[in-house]
This record gives structure tokens, C-alpha cells and sequence, in this order.
């Protein structure tokens, strides 16, 4: 009967560990700003967490020393309405929150290049869920994408909006690379504002010059762009080289992603650090 189950009614969280094997630690990547995210999730959907942000970082820090593991690993925190409950609501009902830590490898194979087609499937649009809640429940219309994109032979998919611009993938955000800058959907286009792609905005400014311009993307953009990527905790930086069977620039990893993926990946594993 848990209201969660049944109803979508819980907001969660995936942060990363990256196991350094010559360090032999996991640098848990940006786990503040994922705290703060779900907080402020957790506030549009009326789910009352106790713990501040220092707590949850001092939880999730001793809950991976505990695990022992010397892998990749995925932490999941997950708020919801725990509550065993019948009844389509937000308000006055308990709350709950879990967090556990698995083995995590790969998601998408980011060396290979992802081959991504348009979803039939648009994205859930903000006036019905909020975009910026990373709300369990938005996740059937990721589900249904994600499926229909395998069942097509496709790795991944892209959704639209209702506007029939680019939104993001099913757990990831999109880049495009057009006249050498970078191109990324404004938070108007019903994104989930991912921390990868944030950091992938900084990352390029800071470390190779590369503004990045937020505005709505055209699906033909995605055509005739010069290089395409997806950014996400669960899939890191992993260049698109098709979509709809259409190669993005020449098929292969273009200059830009490959100078991106190669700093992205060192800092995530704390082999170079950033101020
Ligand atoms: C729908 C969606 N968009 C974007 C992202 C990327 O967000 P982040 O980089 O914070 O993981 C995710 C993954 O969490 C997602 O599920």
C-alpha cells in the first residue's frame, strides 16, 4: 500500500562514486549539489526531509565506507510518501527517505558513441510535472521512451517537447557542437537542470574557452550539427554519432567531445582537480 508505489509519489537522486584503483578511494562526484537538488525536489512535492545537506553528505560518506566497495558505485537517495495510504495526494501523508549504494559500471557505451533516435514519445512537459523535481514518477515517460528507442535498435532516445524542440534524452541532457561553440537547451524546454551538464558548461568555459549558449534547439539541428553528446551521472559525457540513422558530423567522436570526455573523466576520478 505504499503511497510511493502506487502513486509515483517520491523524488530521488543518483550520484556516482568513481573508484580510483592507484588511490584505492571513490571520489563521490559533486554529492552536495545532487543534496541540494533533492531538497528543493522534495519541496515542489511536499516531501519533508529532516536531514540538512551536511547530514545527508555525512550519511552517504559513511554509508560507502561501510559498503567496502572497491568498485564504481551508484548512490540512490530516495525521498517519498511512505505512507500506506488510498488516496491521490501530496498533502498530510508521512514521509520517508532511503538511500543505498550498488556496483555501477557503464551505462551507455561512451567510447563506441551512442546511436539515438527522436522519440514518438514528447517529454513531460513542466506545466504537468515539474521539470526541476527529479520526481519518481516522471520516469514511466523516460521508461516508455528508453524501451521504444531498444525495441527500434537504437541505444538511446531523444524527446521533444510539444513545441517539437529538443528536450533530452531519457537520463541525460544534450549537447550540440555548431560553428565551434556549444549549444544546450534552455530550462524552458522542460529539462531536468543535470549537474553533469553544468559542470560540462563550466568545464568547457574555464578549461577550453568554449562558451555555451542555453536557447531551444530545432530537431533538424541535430542533423547537420558538427558534433552531438549526452551528459548525465548515470551515462557521464557520451558523444551521439547518429540520430534517426543520420551521422552526426563524420560518425565518429568529434574534436570538441573528445577534449571534453578526456578532462571530464580525469576529474572524476580525482586524478586532476579543479578549483
Ligand atoms: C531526465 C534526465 N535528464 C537529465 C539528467 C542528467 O542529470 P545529472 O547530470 O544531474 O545526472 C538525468 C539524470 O539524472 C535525467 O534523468
Amino acid at each position: 500500500m505504499t503511497h510511493a508505489l502506487n502513486y509515483g509519489t517520491g523524488c530521488f537522486e543518483g550520484i556516482r562514486g568513481n573508484w580510483n584503483a592507484e588511490q584505492e578511494q571513490i571520489h563521490l562526484f559533486r554529492m552536495r549539489a545532487h543534496y541540494e537538488r533533492l531538497k528543493q525536489s522534495a519541496k515542489m512535492l511536499r516531501i519533508e526531509i529532516t536531514e540538512s545537506v551536511d547530514e545527508l553528505c555525512d550519511i552517504t560518506v559513511e554509508l560507502v565506507q561501510r559498503s567496502g566497495f572497491h568498485t564504481d558505485i551508484y548512490v540512490r537517495p530516495l525521498a517519498y510518501k511512505s505512507q500506506e495510504f488510498i488516496g491521490v495526494q501530496l498533502h498530510n501523508l508521512e514521509d520517508d527517505l532511503t538511500i543505498f549504494v550498488a556496483p555501477f559500471g557503464a551505462y551507455l557505451n561512451a567510447e563506441a558513441g551512442v546511436r539515438c533516435c527522436i522519440s514518438s514519445w514528447q517529454r513531460v512537459p513542466d506545466v504537468a510535472i515539474p521539470s526541476l523535481a527529479k520526481a519518481t514518477g516522471k520516469y514511466l515517460n523516460s521508461a516508455i521512451a528508453k524501451s521504444e528507442a531498444w525495441e527500434r535498435g537504437y541505444d538511446e532516445a531523444i524527446m521533444l517537447t510539444k513545441n517539437g524542440t529538443v528536450s533530452e534524452g531519457s537520463g541525460e541532457n544534450i549537447f550540440i557542437v555548431t560553428g565551434g561553440r556549444l549549444v544546450t537547451p534552455d530550462p524552458a524546454e522542460d529539462i531536468l537542470i543535470g549537474i553533469t551538464r553544468n559542470t560540462v558548461i563550466e568545464l568547457a568555459r574555464t578549461e577550453l574557452g568554449i562558451e555555451t549558449t542555453e536557447r531551444p534547439i530545432p530537431r533538424s539541428e541535430l542533423y547537420t550539427a558538427e558534433e552531438c553528446f549526452m551528459t548525465g551521472t548515470a551515462a557521464h559525457l557520451s558523444p551521439v554519432i547518429e540520430v534517426d540513422r543520420t551521422p552526426v558530423g563524420n560518425g565518429q567522436i568529434g574534436p570538441v567531445t573528445r577534449k571534453l570526455m578526456d578532462l571530464y573523466y580525469e576529474i572524476i576520478r580525482g586524478n586532476i582537480a579543479i578549483q
